[in-house]
């Protein structure tokens, strides 16, 4: 595995990092999950992504993921860099969503403990919700830092605005943004052109979700939606409708692309992503220990050529295949 520095700051993260926003929850299979964790430890992946509302039932993956660690990976915490989020719909009534103080500070402390952890290597805002004033939000961060629950802070999808603000007001409190987490693929470049450059002009890292825009970028959609797949699954947040024919079509010439590269589709798609310097990390998603170790490969081959590069924008430079 590579680490690479994030942002302005000590700590290294691997290329790949895995996301347990599926396939961790309590509908899903536990042994399964197991194996997915401990590939992903023994080849490197020591970053493991959360949020209180993982599963499905909300909370399910983060009490997965603790009984995981509990069993098989307790004396390797130290080896580990944990996340959690909260600022979307976790709990009934007013505080168990939004970005308000007191939904972050109640939401960090039932994640931590369903994890069975002292504290997280990095806590998020999950997203700017439009009404929480940034100040309070971050005042929030800043103080679970202090209380000792979070070692570092992240924001998650916030506006170039409120991202801005946010940066000031970390920085003012020395608890600077070592995360900026943004959506990011083929199919999704607005955070690109968006949200990259503020974050890496102040120094925060940027890690990318949904690398594979959620399985399209896979070529397992050529032949229709396959039994089992997210956009198969009712629990999936994946909508067949997302499933167009565009986005099939321009995964089929990316594909062309990547067998020339000596490489599976999804394996071009995340190298795709990495091939921007201001990027961390990737946080990728897997229903499989095939998948994972498909996507590990990934690692063997992240050059592209001027010719490749030009050709992949050609195809995915039409908006019809942006989210
Ligand atoms: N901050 C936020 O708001 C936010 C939002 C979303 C996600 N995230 C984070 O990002 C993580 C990753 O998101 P994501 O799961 O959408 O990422 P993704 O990598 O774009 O999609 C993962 C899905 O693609 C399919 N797949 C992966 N590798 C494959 C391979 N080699 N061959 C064929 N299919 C493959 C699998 O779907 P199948 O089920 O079809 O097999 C897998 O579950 C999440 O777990 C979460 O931690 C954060």
């Amino acid at each position: 595995m590579e680490y690479k520095y994030c942002g302005h700051s000590g700590v290294q993260l691997p290329l790949l990092s895995l996301g347990l926003w599926h396939n961790f929850g309590d509908v899903d299979d536990f042994d399964v999950a197991t194996q997915m964790i401990l590939r992903a430890f023994d080849a490197g992946i020591c970053h493991f992504d959360l949020a209180n509302n993982y599963g499905p039932s909300p909370g399910s993956a983060e009490t997965n993921f603790g009984r995981i660690l509990k069993e098989n990976l307790a004396s390797h915490r130290d080896e580990m860099f944990i996340s959690s989020k909260a600022g979307h719909d976790m709990w009934d009534g007013v505080y168990g969503t939004g970005s308000s103080r007191k939904n972050l500070i109640a939401s960090c402390d039932q994640s931590l403990k369903r994890c069975g952890l002292e504290y997280f290597d990095v806590f998020y805002s999950h997203r700017y919700d439009g009404v929480t004033p940034v100040e309070e939000t971050m005042q929030a961060l800043i103080d679970l830092v202090r209380q000792g629950k979070a070692l570092y802070v992240g924001i998650s999808k916030y506006p170039p605005k409120e991202q801005q603000l946010a940066y000031d007001i970390l920085k003012e409190a020395k608890v600077p943004c070592l995360l900026s987490q943004y959506r990011c693929s083929m199919f999704d470049m607005k955070a690109k052109r968006e949200n990259f450059q503020l974050a890496a002009d102040n120094g925060s890292g940027i890690i990318c979700f949904s690398p594979l825009a959620q399985g399209l970028l896979t070529g397992k959609y050529d032949n229709g939606i396959p039994e089992g797949s997210r956009a198969a699954r009712s629990t999936g947040f994946l909508q067949q409708s997302q499933v167009t024919a565009e986005r099939v079509e321009a995964a089929r010439k990316l594909g062309a692309i990547a067998k020339r590269r000596g490489q599976s589709m999804a394996q071009m798609a995340l190298a795709w992503v990495l091939s921007d310097e201001r990027v961390t990390s990737l946080i990728i998603g897997t229903s499989s220990v095939a998948q994972l170790n498909n996507n590990l490969e990934t690692l063997n081959n992240l050059k592209f050529s001027d010719e490749e590069m030009a050709e992949i924008d050609a195809i995915i430079s039409d908006p019809v295949l942006w989210f």
